[in-house]
């Protein structure tokens, strides 16, 4: 009944000049609203991060994560609403992250939602996380459309995908093991760095020098596929055999070594699989592509290969609402993702 009234109620909309989508986003360790016009215009995009409570723990922990969503999100909304300049009023739907992620995580935003939507008699848009990564670049460049290859690189993913249209994707390549941004947390915890690894790599690989092989060859070489255990290993027997000897830990150096082995042959993957498609834009999507490394190792080498490459500003790369608010958009004017009260949390959603 409540979605069938809002199938119309969206048709509707698509007759309306502006569709302001209120989004939320509780995947992980961020708790964040945003109000998003039209898919591609920012109004608020409020992200409250968790992580100097992970921080002590050198991870996230699921049920604290849980409670500190249930805990920020109604001043959250408050504060996005506020910055917006509107009110609930003015909110045409209602989109949220529904998966991938953790259950309990999820939950928090998903329920919020649903009561958001049925009170205030508004379409429900079920969002999956990655689709929103990728739209965080038809927010930062207005002129970005499909088709392009995505090079999607987060916490939980590292995969080449073929984006054929706002809503539809091919899958390309894939990691066999860890993604990427997990080989970067897991490598910078045993280096006693902490959480989140990534931007603390990032920095100290600066200092440093790539000087270290830690992998002979990419026995994928031949595919688009990926993996991360084998450089994940060699870099824990590297430490292992210098503390063992007692000697110092070129810290620094690790972190550079370690970037170029886990970000080199990836841009490589992506350039070949956007020659092989005849196709000229490759985005980058997910928390890794914050990494300075890789946006100077892509931008050079697209260069080279006459390629475009996109990548949002560093707050968009990370977990934030306002790009669910950019594919909740194209999910609604395609009627996709509409939702009922019997959403529920789908930690494993594919891509
Ligand atoms: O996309 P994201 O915010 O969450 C997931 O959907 O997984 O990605 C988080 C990941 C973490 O592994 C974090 O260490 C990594 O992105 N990350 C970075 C940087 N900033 C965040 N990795 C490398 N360099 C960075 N500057
Ligand atoms: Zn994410």
């Amino acid at each position: 009944m409540y979605k069938q009234k809002m199938i119309e109620k969206v048709r509707e909309l698509k007759n309306k000049k502006d569709i302001l989508i209120l989004a939320i986003e509780s995947s992980c360790d961020e708790t964040s609203i945003a109000v998003v016009k039209n898919g591609r215009e920012v109004l608020s995009n409020v992200i409250s991060s968790q992580i100097e409570i992970h921080k002590r723990f050198g991870g996230v922990v699921p049920e604290v994560a849980s409670r500190n969503h249930t805990m920020a999100i109604v001043n959250v909304l408050d504060e996005s609403l506020q910055v917006a300049g509107v009110t609930l009023k003015d909110i045409d739907a209602v989109a949220v992250t529904y998966g991938a992620g953790l259950i309990g995580a999820l939950m928090v935003g998903v329920n919020f939602a649903k009561g958001l939507a049925y009170a205030n008699n508004l379409p429900l848009i079920a969002v999956n996380h990655i689709k929103g990564h990728i739209a965080a670049s038809y927010l930062a460049f207005k002129e970005l459309k499909p088709p392009f290859i995505c090079l999607v690189v987060s916490g939980g993913h590292t995969a080449i995908l073929k984006v054929t249209d706002y809503t539809k994707h091919t899958l390309i390549g894939s990691t066999l093991d860890d993604a990427v941004g997990e080989a970067y947390d897991k490598v910078s915890r045993m280096l006693g760095l902490g959480y989140p690894g990534g931007p603390k790599i990032d920095k100290l690989a600066k200092e440093g020098e790539a000087n270290i092989q830690f992998t002979s060859r990419d026995k994928l070489a031949k595919t688009f596929n990926s993996s991360y255990s084998g450089l994940k290993t060699a870099v824990i027997n590297y430490v292992h055999t210098l503390k063992q000897k007692g000697a110092e830990l070129p810290i620094n150096d690790i972190c550079a070594s370690f970037q170029v082995a886990a970000i080199d042959g990836l841009i490589e993957k992506a350039i070949k699989v956007a020659k092989k498609h005849k196709m000229n834009k490759i985005v980058l999507a997910g928390g890794v592509a914050a990494n300075s490394y890789l946006r100077a190792r892509i931008d050079n080498r697209s260069k080279e290969e006459g390629l475009t490459v996109y990548y949002p500003p560093r707050v968009m790369c990370t977990d934030n609402a306002a790009m669910i608010g950019s594919a909740g958009y194209y999910n609604l004017i395609n009627e996709e993702g509409m939702a009922d009260l019997s959403l529920t949390p789908k930690p494993s959603l594919p891509l």
